[in-house]
C-alpha cells in the first residue's frame, strides 16, 4: 500500500481569518456552510471507498495532485458542481465535484492546468458536469498558455447518463485537438481508462502509466473473448507494460503513483509553457566548453561493435542529465530531453546495441512524433546519426516501412527549430538523408573523423557492383578496402560541404553549445498552408 510521503495539508479557505469574527451571525453561517461543503466535496466517495482506493495501492485524486503540484499551490475550481441526471435515482447520488477534481496549480513554480479523475465517485466516470469542469480548465491554460495534466483513473462513460456523457468526451476530444501543439498536453494513467476514453490521452502528447494498476484499451477482456474467443488478461491486453513495450502508445511506465507523478514533474520542468514562450532555461554549472576527452574512445575500431549512444547522449548534456522518453520502446532510436547551457533541447539518436541501429516501423514513427512535438514547441534539435539503414524483410515491407519512414523524413523534413546534426559512424543510404542531413535544412551538420557517409556499407556495395568481377575472397577484400578508402570515410561529404566540418568526439559538446547559441535567433517559417499532409 502506498503511503503519501508530503505532510497532507488541507486549506483552509483564505477568507476564513479572524476578522471574520466580527461579521454578523448570518455571514458566519454562511462561512461555516461553506467549510462544511468543502469538507464534504474534499471526502469524495466516503472514507470505505478511499480505503479501497488505498488497498489497491492507489492514491486518491487529491492526494496525487498533491504529489504532483507544488505544496499550497492548487487551486480549485468547480468544487460544488453537481451532476444534472435523473435517471436510475441518480437524483439522490450526488456528491459536490462529481468525481472530477479540476483547477490549477504550479510545479516548480511554473503554471499548470490540471484534472484528476476521483475514481471514489461512481468509478471516477465521466459525465456531462464534470466533462464540462475538464473543459473549462482546458479553455484556461489555452487562454493564458499553460500546459495541461490529466490524472485518469474512469470506469469511461458514465451509464447513467448516455449520450450526454459520450457529448462530454467529443467535447474534451474536440479541445485535445485544438491544443495540440498550443500547449503541452500529458495524460497520466493511474487506473482503468477503457472504450472511447482512451482517445483523449491518445490524442495529447505524452502517457506515462502505472505498473500493475492502470489499463488502456479499446474493449475489455471480456469483449475480446466474446468477439474473438480470445483469452487475455487486462494486463497483457493494455496494461502499463504492454503499452510501453508492445504498442508504444504510452511513453513511460512507473512502478507506482508517487513515482509516475514526481517523475511526470521532472519531465515538466523541460517543457516550454506553450508555444509562444519558448523553452525554459535554468542555470546550470556545467560548463559549456567542457571538453569530454572520454568520447574520443565511444566508438570501437571495429565497424561492426556496438557501442551505448545513450552515454554519448549523457555525456554531452548538462549535469549528464537526459530524460529519456519511450526507453523500452524501438530501443533502435532514442529520443528525450536535456539541456544545453541550461536550455531543454530534444535528441534523437540511433542506437548501434539495438539492431545496429537500422531504423524501422516502430523507430520511425517514434522518432517522427517526438520530433513534430520538440518543432511545435520550439524545442531545437539534436540528432547524433549511427545508421545502417532501413531495415529490410517482409515483415517490414508488408507493414508498410515507406508509410512510416517517411513520416520521420516529413517530421525532420518541415522542422524549422534548429538543427544540429552530429555523424558518429555509419550513415548509409536512405537513412543518411533522412536523420537531420544538410539536405532537409539541418543547420549545422558535423561528423567525427569515424563517420561513413556512403550508399550502402563496403561489403553490399562490392558485392552488387564488382558481382562476378572478383575470383576469391582476397580480391573482394580488396574492393572492400578500395571503397571503405574511398567512401567510407566523412570527407567525401565534407568536400561537397554537405559537412560543416569534422570534430574532434572530445569537442562535441561545446561545438553544440556554440551553435546551438547562435541559433537562438535562427528565425525560418514554412510556406503557408492550411496543413500539410503527413503521410499516416
Ligand atoms: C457509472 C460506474 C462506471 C460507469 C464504474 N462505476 N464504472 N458508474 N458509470 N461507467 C461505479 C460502479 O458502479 C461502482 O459504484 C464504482 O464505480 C466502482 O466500480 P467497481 O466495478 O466496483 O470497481 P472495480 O471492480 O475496480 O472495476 C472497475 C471497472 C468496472 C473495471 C472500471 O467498474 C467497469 O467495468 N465499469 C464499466 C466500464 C465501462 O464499460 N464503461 C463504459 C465504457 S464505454 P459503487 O457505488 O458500487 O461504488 C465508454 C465510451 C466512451 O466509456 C465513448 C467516448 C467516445
Amino acid at each position: 500500500m502506498i503511503t503519501l510521503a508530503r505532510k497532507k495539508h488541507v486549506k483552509v479557505d483564505d477568507s476564513f481569518n479572524t476578522a471574520e469574527v466580527n461579521k454578523p451571525m448570518q455571514q458566519h453561517s454562511v462561512i461555516s456552510e461553506l467549510e462544511h461543503r468543502r469538507e464534504r466535496a474534499r471526502q469524495g466517495g466516503g472514507q470505505v471507498r478511499i480505503e479501497a482506493q488505498h488497498a489497491k495501492g492507489k492514491l486518491t485524486a487529491r492526494e496525487r495532485l498533491e504529489v504532483l503540484l507544488d505544496p499550497d499551490s492548487f487551486e480549485e475550481y468547480d468544487m460544488f458542481v453537481e451532476h444534472r441526471c435523473t435517471n436510475f435515482g441518480m437524483e439522490d447520488n450526488k456528491i459536490p465535484g462529481d468525481g472530477c477534481v479540476t483547477g490549477h496549480g504550479t510545479i516548480n513554480g511554473r503554471l499548470v492546468f490540471v484534472y484528476s479523475q476521483d475514481f471514489t465517485v461512481l468509478g471516477g466516470s465521466l459525465s456531462e458536469t464534470n466533462a464540462q469542469k475538464i473543459c473549462k480548465i482546458m479553455d484556461m491554460a489555452m487562454k493564458v498558455g499553460a500546459p495541461v495534466i490529466g490524472l485518469l483513473d474512469s470506469g469511461g462513460a458514465r451509464i447513467q447518463e448516455g449520450v450526454d456523457s459520450l457529448g462530454g468526451f467529443a467535447e474534451i476530444f474536440q479541445r485535445n485537438v485544438l491544443a495540440s501543439g498550443v500547449v503541452p498536453q500529458i495524460s497520466v494513467v493511474m487506473g482503468p481508462c477503457a472504450g472511447g476514453a482512451v482517445y483523449s490521452p491518445a490524442l495529447t502528447d505524452f502517457i506515462v502509466m502505472v505498473r500493475g494498476s492502470s489499463y488502456m484499451f479499446v474493449t475489455g477482456p471480456d469483449v475480446v473473448k466474446t468477439v474473438t474467443h480470445e483469452i487475455v488478461t487486462q494486463e497483457d491486453l493494455g496494461g502499463a507494460d504492454t503499452h510501453t513495450k508492445k504498442t508504444g502508445v504510452a511513453d513511460l511506465a512507473y512502478n507506482n503513483d508517487i513515482e509516475a507523478l514526481l517523475q511526470t514533474r521532472r519531465m515538466f520542468n523541460f517543457l516550454p509553457l506553450c508555444n509562444k514562450t519558448g523553452v525554459p532555461v535554468r542555470p546550470t554549472s556545467d560548463p559549456a566548453d567542457r571538453v569530454e576527452m572520454s568520447l574520443n574512445t565511444l566508438v570501437p575500431e571495429s565497424p561492426n561493435k556496438a557501442y551505448n549512444m545513450k552515454e554519448l547522449i549523457e555525456r554531452v548534456v548538462d549535469e549528464g542529465d537526459f530524460f529519456e522518453m519511450q526507453p523500452d520502446y524501438a530501443k533502435n532510436i532514442i529520443i528525450g530531453f536535456g539541456r544545453m547551457e541550461g536550455h531543454t533541447v530534444g535528441f534523437v539518436a540511433n542506437q548501434p546495441m539495438q539492431m545496429a541501429g537500422c531504423l524501422d516501423i516502430d523507430a520511425s514513427r517514434k522518432a517522427a512524433r517526438f520530433i513534430r512535438f520538440c518543432d511545435a514547441f520550439s524545442i531545437p534539435l539534436v540528432t547524433f546519426v549511427d545508421v545502417p539503414g532501413f531495415m529490410p524483410g517482409t515483415h517490414q515491407e508488408d507493414n508498410g516501412i515507406i508509410k512510416h519512414g517517411a513520416k520521420l523524413l516529413f517530421a525532420y523534413a518541415e522542422a524549422t527549430v534548429p538543427k544540429i546534426t552530429v555523424i558518429t559512424r555509419k550513415a548509409y543510404g536512405g537513412a543518411y538523408d533522412v536523420m537531420s542531413s544538410k539536405h532537409l535544412r539541418g543547420d549545422v551538420n558535423y561528423a567525427w573523423p569515424s563517420a561513413e557517409i556512403a550508399v550502402m556499407g563496403p561489403k553490399g556495395a562490392v558485392e552488387i557492383v564488382f558481382r562476378g568481377k572478383y575470383n576469391g575472397e582476397e580480391e573482394q577484400q580488396a574492393l572492400i578496402d578500395d571503397y571503405r578508402a574511398k567512401f567510407a570515410s566523412p570527407f567525401v561529404a565534407a568536400s561537397r560541404g554537405f559537412l560543416d566540418d569534422v570534430i574532434r568526439p572530445q569537442n562535441t559538446r561545446w561545438r553544440i553549445c556554440r551553435s546551438l547559441s547562435i541559433l537562438r535567433a535562427k528565425d525560418m517559417k514554412n510556406p503557408w498552408k492550411k496543413h500539410d499532409n503527413l503521410p499516416l
